[in-house]
């Protein structure tokens, strides 16, 4: 997820570049020492073309990031039969990095999150040092590295394999947007009309959840919209040779784009926090989602929680 500041959509990387500014980086370096060496070449500035050609991945790039994404959903069903009442978050992302690096991929995308109970509120937590209690609900970001192309998926589960009513509620308006709006991924759409009408999906449920009131909701002041006390962050991002990968914003969905579609709910006064997430390639006839075979129906999830665990 990213969130939206000053007019600019911001990646986790992007609020580190803010900071370290005026630092002299390793490219700096590089460019110097590149200069030096061959005075006579001339230099310009690649990243405008880079920018317009990352976003649209070949064959063979997508080939690699379907590859990430089927490395990650075994290590997603490894996790789901690890877990039980008492573990801890870092227990689990050590089933993740086993399956990570037996099945070659380079490394994790990013630092998994795995968040138990209202640990998964705090939207970048990622100590992983807690423990996952007896009634809590899990929720896992987490993205594997394959080739250097990536994969990014969320997913929630039950600590002890069966869902509340309410966590299922939550996890179910969840699951309705990241349905509805991943249909809203497609050539020609903006992503700021995207994201406008993934707001608009999250906010009935939040009615519906009765978290909001509807009276309230029709009279908000739509600068401050009331969803965003329960849901507070973008939900579609390039993703290829980063996770959050280059590419304007500004720029319609075309066929080769690849981006992840992850809504999210976040009640930190009952304790859930759930966000779903998959990746998806805009073709011309239709979506693609990258990561379709990575369990996502609660019924699903619950069976593989209660089936023998074989390999521990
Ligand atoms: N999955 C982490 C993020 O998109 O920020
Ligand atoms: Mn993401």
């Amino acid at each position: 997820m990213a969130f939206e500041a000053d007019g600019f959509y911001l990646g986790h990387n992007e609020h580190i570049k803010r900071v370290t500014f005026d630092q002299e980086t390793q490219q700096d370096r590089m460019v110097a020492w590149c200069k030096k060496k061959y005075p006579l070449h001339e230099y310009y500035r690649a990243a405008k073309i880079t920018r317009a050609l990352r976003p649209i991945k070949s064959e063979e790039e997508i080939a690699l990031m379907q590859k990430a994404a089927d490395i990650s959903v075994v290590s997603f069903k490894r996790v789901l039969q690890a877990c039980k009442a008492n573990i801890k978050e870092f227990e689990l992302e050590a089933e993740l990095t086993y399956n990570l690096v037996k099945s070659g991929a380079t490394r994790h995308a990013f630092q998994p999150i795995v968040a138990s109970g209202k640990n998964a509120c705090a939207l970048h937590y990622n100590t992983n040092n807690d423990v996952c209690n007896d009634g809590e609900m899990i929720l896992l970001d987490f993205g594997v590295c394959y080739a250097n192309y990536n994969s990014d998926t969320t997913r929630c589960f039950p600590v002890n394999g069966v869902f509340s009513s309410r966590q299922k509620e939550v996890y179910n308006a969840v699951l309705y947007c990241l349905k509805e709006g991943s249909k809203l991924l497609k050539p020609g759409v903006l992503h700021a009309d995207y994201e406008q009408q993934m707001a608009k999906l999250v906010e009935t449920q939040l009615i519906q959840l009765g978290l909001l009131n509807a009276n309230e909701v029709a009279q908000q002041n739509p600068d401050k919209p009331l969803y965003k006390k329960y849901f507070m962050h973008g939900t579609a991002h390039y993703i290829g040779l980063d996770v959050h990968d280059i590419g304007l914003y500004s720029r319609p969905f075309e066929a080769g784009m690849v981006l992840t579609c992850e809504p999210g709910i976040y009640i930190p006064e009952e304790g859930i926090g759930c966000r779903l997430e998959n990746d998806y390639l805009i073709t011309e006839k239709r979506t693609i989602n990258l990561t379709a075979e990575m369990p996502i129906e609660i019924k699903e999830i619950e069976a593989i929680m209660a089936a023998k665990k074989t390999w521990l």
